[in-house]
């Protein structure tokens, strides 16, 4: 199958695509995600198969409003209800029980359900034009890095779906942040934009926070998000005292470094929004160099860093 880019003015091709049960990469405000339409189960299995990802890790499914939660849940709580009308349209994915006929495919076989509604363009009008849901994980290959410009969903999906629409590079770059809504104190299983701080002025209630990697819910994994190239997430001290033993290293750095010749250097934005817009980006660019490693120093550990420290984390190599 060759895979059709198709320009933000052809989005009523990828309805197409995706009303014949085909996949669709469409961008989001977030990473690209490989959509298939949520109620067609022999266009969601493809998505398994065309991500080689197991099948028990359940889908979030993308919404293109609030109203429509009550098609795929049992119980809306109250606090859910808040947290959608201040974050919906964004980066929040919120995990419900359930409603029955709901398939296991795309639950992986749990009673509950992960829903967000996207805040890009293209995602909205592509699901309006559906006239569904799409199911639409992140547009990669099982563990890779998660993409955020068209050219890294083509880098590990070419040839094995339909099309990508063309959304330029995506404004956030990490993945959302979800929410476990089914606890009687919510969870943040998955750090992201919008934070616990956020989250909890709206629902002016404590919640809880667990790294995803500590969840023992299939899909969340301390190796996951990986570039090809071994990371190691260090101080700059470790940086400098290391760099002197190796031949070709890419080094990330957001503080000043004296450049060596053995190294390529990055720099990282300072700010953290810019700094997580551009992370997957400079290790896809890294990962077509011909560099051994990647030296990543360490972010400052402050609370509004939790959600790059995460996806670093489970990007280095343990
Ligand atoms: O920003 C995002 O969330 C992107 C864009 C495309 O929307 N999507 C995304 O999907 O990152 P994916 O499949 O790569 O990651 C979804 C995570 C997985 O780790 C999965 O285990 C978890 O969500 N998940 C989905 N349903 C769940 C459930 N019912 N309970 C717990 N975790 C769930
Ligand atoms: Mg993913």
């Amino acid at each position: 199958m060759k895979t059709k880019v198709l320009k933000s003015n052809q989005i009523d091709e990828a309805v197409s695509f995706l009303k014949n049960g085909e996949l669709v990469a469409l961008p989001t405000e977030t990473v690209y995600g490989l959509a298939a339409d949520a109620t067609n189960e022999k266009a969601v299995s493809k998505i398994f198969s065309a991500k080689g990802r197991p099948s028990d890790h359940p889908l979030i499914i993308h919404l293109d409003s609030v109203d429509k939660i009550i098609d795929w849940v049992e119980e809306i709580p109250d606090s859910a209800k808040k947290l959608a009308d201040y974050f919906w349209p964004g980066p929040l994915t919120m995990i419900f029980q359930k409603k029955k006929p709901v398939s296991d495919l795309i639950t992986g076989g749990l009673e509950t359900i992960a829903l967000r509604v996207p805040k890009h363009p293209i995602a909205l009008t592509v699901i309006k034009k559906l006239g569904s849901a799409v199911a639409a994980p992140s547009a990669n290959a099982h563990k890779r890095t998660s993409p955020t410009k068209p050219e890294h969903v083509l880098k590990t999906l070419s040839g094995k779906i339909a099309a990508i629409v063309d959304g330029g590079s995506c404004s956030i770059g990490l993945e959302s942040t979800i929410i476990d809504m089914t606890r009687a104190v919510p969870v943040i299983l998955r750090p992201g934009a919008i934070t616990r701080v956020m989250i909890e002025h709206v629902i002016n209630t404590h919640i809880q926070e667990q790294l995803e990697h500590q969840q023992k819910v299939p899909g969340n994994m301390a190796i996951h998000y990986q570039p090809e190239k071994p990371l190691f997430l260090i101080s700059m001290e470790e940086i400098k005292r290391r760099v002197s033993q190796e031949k070709n290293v890419a080094i990330m750095h957001h503080s000043d470094i004296l450049k060596t010749k053995n190294a390529t250097y990055y720099k990282m934005p300072k700010n953290k929004a810019e700094y997580a817009r551009s992370l997957y980006e400079t290790l896809y660019r890294i990962d077509s160099t011909d560099v051994d490693k990647i030296f990543v120093e360490k972010p400052a550990s402050h609370n509004k860093w939790f959600d790059i420290h995460d996806r670093l984390y489970r990007a280095s190599s343990k």
